[in-house]
């Protein structure tokens, strides 16, 4: 029963504008933000000064150079400042990556120097074998395997280049925007610099203040803002770092995620810009945010790829307060950025490249790559805010059985806990917490339960209380008592993660059993149930932006501005350790978390927060998506369905494909939207959620493949066009369609209304098959468009050929069901006639894998004259020195335990695709002959398109676990 009560209480709370609109006069934009004027300023008075030139340059009498290590440390100073001196440091990593560091030395005050030690995985080799060589006017040391690559470092001004060949990549300070204000007092500003009054013109105002050529001539903002009704104190006065970064060589960018908007990241400044204030990067909890914006939404990661047909390079600055970010696409063949944050060090990786996969690997070896997911984690999330009471979860649950609708999760949004207060279950509604968990968890099905950060400030909650005496709450400026501010639990405080004493206290909360301490635990729990952490950014419904007062005070003294943007990390990080301690052996967490930084990717997945269900946000969400596997987090989606609004079931359907597509693939929906789970929907609607539901479940091979390849490279799930073919131009802007790892699997979702059917570019002169109805596509080697069905029961969703796919595909309830299921090969034959593919699977729940138990196979497919050989190797055995999950492969067994407890699963049929003629027979090498049929077609070297040649071999019966080989004779 749902309580009427309850839900007339929360629609009070809640209040929806019936229209769609972002209330932007809660964001500032960079006019409005002190710093980012003042970096804009100085940029505009660059370009309009007829000669300009840094005044930052190295001070070559403190230039030290390690003797054992390719690093050097200087002093750099400025001309405008002769008493201000700041350190650098350049060193070369082992694997190419350049690091710019640059602090100030004996400040008045610190600048916030951690950040990279949040994001980084673990301190960087610094290379033995490169070496510096010394000029007179600059430093340069090359590197890579064929001496390729070049790093100079200019004195005079300060300038630092990376080169390929002689080619220019990366650019700092090019443009002479290096600035990192030093800490000043504050009495400075009343010392004679003023403009007297009617003195306008340059040369005066330079009389007056010689520094204004630089600085400009007042000192803006630089010891109060206001905002709206708030006052930010800013009591360490202005303290912003700033620098062009300019890529000569490359016209395209991505990254720097979250942002709605294209992944080839349009211009901000220059001429015409396509948006007026550059990216902003500060995590924010953006209420109906707009499908095509540079504003800051939840998450943060100030990485970017540039790319060309010749290079990739990227660029990671590890800074955790508000940046800003200009792009210009200043030529067709270049890309000028203009990076501006409010405080911090410049802490800058130079990642060289020269592929995208190289990048992807190089920042993987700096933050780490994702973690490897529950298995579980990667079917279908059913969630709603709100599932309203236990009767009401188990209910849902019922109703996908009855469907025959699989799901693997059901999540409970907030209104399950007690006015608010996590963990605390709500008694009327949810008298029996575990039963639920335990009656869902009855088919192999997980929990997730949300727990945000902000804590109800009443002693009764002992959560609050615990954290309260612990003293590990944020606080106010005063550096004393607690901060307090208001959220869905009223007026409520957040804990400091940056404490590490909070972090111990986090763990033992989730322990679902008595703690011997005595402390509180959620006892009303289990093991079955995973977490969302939502508001991290953190949300604060009074605060400025909808956050935290910037001079607010965390550990160490550091005001929350340092750390804004690492802020939702370490809660995402703490929960995931929490979970990943309750369990003895210990089984994979899922944390997924609304806001995120550079690292986070280790912790679980993320969603791109509060869209709306518009057709605009169905497909910029698939951009976002994108986006953030560029910076390293794969796992991710959107709301299915759009948070805000009632979707019409054709969007529902379309909504529902391009979830199925996604790493992360979860249905949510407002509390004010009518309910919508998927069989609710009429006919034909229902029946297409559920084959695509189930489509979902027979590609989890797939997934999990894919995500086992990415713990290892980095290389993102979902893979754009420009890093599958980094070399076709073609494919630069595209991001409405993309592969699935390196599966081969190429999707192009629609999101469009009424669509029939959609044009879908392959980029290659190659065979492409439609993955239903074996269509022939064919590219060329300059890139083709072809027109393909889209009418709504069609999910644009292509083999290319040369790959083999593995799926499973006996409709099950939930994943954990599928664990004996047998394998479908659908072997898609390439021009050549030979095909290549992989399977990883492990027990998709604990930890051992990483003592080699599990199984990785290679399929590979050659057709001669008058044999097509299918077989299938053991590739931990053919690629020793690879891994699994961060683990070398060195001590792999193939006859381990997981792989024992699958020896009965067998492959139960192969599809084989593009085969233009009849087989006379086929059999298993030194076994049996084999049943089969045979559907003629067009073969996979033929000119003609139409329907595929399909050969099906019936039950070859041969072991998933084991080495075989087909034979098939023409
Ligand atoms: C905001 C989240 O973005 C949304 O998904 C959630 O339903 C609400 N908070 C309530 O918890």
């Amino acid at each position: 029963m749902y309580s009427l009560k309850l839900l007339g209480a929360l629609v009070l709370l809640i209040s929806v504008p019936q229209t769609f609109a972002v209330k932007s006069h809660d964001f500032k934009t960079c006019s409005q933000a002190g710093f980012c004027r003042r970096g804009r300023a100085l940029a505009s008075r660059a370009k309009e000064a007829s000669s300009w030139a840094s005044p930052y340059s190295i001070d070559l009498s403190t230039i030290e150079i390690a003797h054992d290590s390719a690093k050097f440390t200087a002093q750099v100073k400025s001309s405008l400042y002769p008493d201000v001196k700041f350190g650098l440091d350049v060193r070369l990593h082992t694997d190419g990556v350049v690091r710019v560091r640059m602090d100030e030395i004996d400040a008045l005050k610190k600048h916030y120097d951690e950040a990279a030690s949040w994001a980084l995985i673990s301190e960087p080799k610094v290379s033995k074998s490169m070496k510096w060589s010394v000029g007179k006017t600059e430093f340069r040391a090359k590197f890579g395997e064929g001496q390729e690559f070049e790093i100079v470092v200019q004195f005079n001004p300060l300038k630092i280049v990376l080169l390929k060949g002689s080619k220019e990549q990366i650019v700092l300070n090019g443009q002479g925007l290096l600035h990192m204000e030093h800490f000043r007092p504050k009495k400075v500003e009343a010392e004679g610099e003023q403009k007297p009054e009617g003195m306008e013109d340059a040369q005066t105002v330079m009389k007056v203040k010689p520094n204004a050529w630089f600085e400009g001539e007042d000192e803006d903002a630089y010891w109060e803002e206001t905002f709206g009704s708030w006052t930010d104190s800013k009591p360490k006065g202005p303290e912003s770092l700033s620098i062009d970064i300019s890529f000569p060589n490359h016209a395209n960018i991505y990254g720097i995620p979250q942002h709605a908007t294209r992944l080839s990241l349009p211009s901000t400044t220059g001429e015409s810009p396509h948006f007026e204030d550059p990216y902003r990067l500060y995590n924010t909890d953006v209420f109906e945010y707009i499908a095509s914006s540079p504003m800051s939404l939840y998450g943060s990661i100030p990485i970017l790829h540039a790319h060309s047909a010749d290079s990739t390079v990227g660029i990671f600055h590890a800074v955790g307060s508000e940046t800003w970010i200009d792009v210009s696409h200043a030529t067709d063949k270049s890309t000028e950025t203009h990076w501006i944050s409010e405080s911090g060090i410049l802490d800058i990786f130079l990642m060289p490249g020269p592929t995208p996969a190289d990048v992807f690997a190089q920042y993987a070896r700096l933050t780490g790559t994702p973690v490897l997911p529950a298995h579980w984690a990667l079917g279908y999330h059913q969630c709603r805010w709100n599932y309203i009471s236990s009767d009401d979860v188990r209910t849902v649950q019922k109703r996908f059985d009855e469907e025959g609708m699989p799901v693997d999760v059901f999540w409970l949004d907030i209104e399950y806990s007690q006015d608010h207060k996590y963990f605390i279950w709500e008694p009327k509604n949810f008298p029996d917490p575990v039963d639920m968990i335990n009656d869902v968890a009855a088919t192999g099905r997980h929990m997730v339960v949300i727990v945000d950060p902000h804590l109800k400030r009443v002693n009764e909650y002992p959560v609050y209380k615990e954290a309260s005496e612990r003293g590990v709450l944020v606080k106010p400026k005063s550096g004393e008592g607690e901060y307090e501010g208001w959220c869905w639990s009223g007026s409520s405080s957040w804990i400091d993660f940056f404490n590490p004493g909070a972090w111990d206290w986090w763990k033992s909360l989730f322990k679902p059993y008595q703690l011997a301490s005595g402390g509180w635990s959620w006892t009303q729990s289990t093991e079955a149930v995973h977490i969302w952490n939502d508001m991290n950014e953190p949300s604060v419904f009074n605060g400025p932006e909808i956050s935290m007062p910037r001079d607010n005070v965390h550990y160490n003294g550091w005001e929350h501005r340092d750390i804004h943007n690492i802020n939702g990390m370490l809660f995402s990080n703490a929960t995931y350790q929490a979970l990943l301690e309750r369990s003895d052996p210990p089984q994979r967490p899922f944390v997924l978390t609304r806001s995120f930084f550079a690292g986070s990717q280790r912790f679980g997945a993320m969603w791109t927060g509060d869209n709306l269900g518009t057709w605009e946000h169905m497909e910029v969400g698939v951009k976002m998506v994108l986006a953030n596997g560029i910076a390293g987090m794969s796992f991710g989606g959107s709301d299915v369905g759009g948070f805000f609004g009632n979707p019409e079931p054709e969007m529902l359907v379309r909504w529902y494909q391009v979830g199925a597509m996604a790493p992360f693939f979860r249905a949510h929906a407002h509390i004010d939207t009518k309910r919508r789970e998927p069989y609710l929907l009429d006919q034909p609607y229902k029946d297409i959620v559920r084959d695509i539901l189930r489509l979902r479940y027979t590609m989890l091979p797939v997934w999990y493949t894919a995500f086992r390849e990415t713990t290892v490279t980095g290389l993102p799930v979902l893979r754009p066009h420009y890093v599958t073919f980094p070399e076709d131009k073609n494919g630069f802007d595209l991001d409405d369609q993309y592969y699935i790892g390196s599966s081969g699997l190429l999707v192009k979702p629609v999101s469009e209304k009424g669509a029939t059917e959609a044009s879908v570019y392959l980029a290659e002169d190659q065979v492409y098959y439609d993955y239903f109805s074996h269509q022939v596509y064919r590219g060329s080697a300059k890139g083709k468009n072809v027109t393909v069905p889209a009418a709504l029961h069609q999910l644009p969703l292509f083999i290319r050929g040369g790959s083999i796919v593995s799926t499973r595909e006996r409709p099950r309830r939930a994943s954990t069901l599928m664990k004996r299921d047998p394998f479908t090969l659908r072997v898609a034959l390439d021009k050549k006639g030979s095909a290549r593919g992989e399977l990883y699977i492990d027990d998709g729940e604990t930890y051992s894998h990483r003592n080699g138990e599990f199984i990785w196979r290679q399929f590979f497919a050659d057709k001669r004259k008058k044999e097509l050989r299918i077989s299938s190797k053991d590739l931990a055995a053919l690629r020793p020195s690879d891994a699994v999950d961060g683990v070398a492969l060195k001590t792999f067994n193939p006859a381990n335990e997981f792989a024992k407890s699958v020896s009965g699963v067998r492959v139960e049929r192969i599809v084989v695709v593009g085969l233009g003629s009849k087989p006379k027979s086929v059999k298993v090498e030194g076994g049996q002959t084999l049943e089969w049929e045979y559907t003629p077609g067009a073969a996979s070297n033929d000119k003609k398109d139409g329907a595929a040649g399909i050969l099906i071999i019936k039950d070859p019966a041969t072991p998933i676990a084991n080495n075989w080989e087909i034979s098939v004779q023409f």
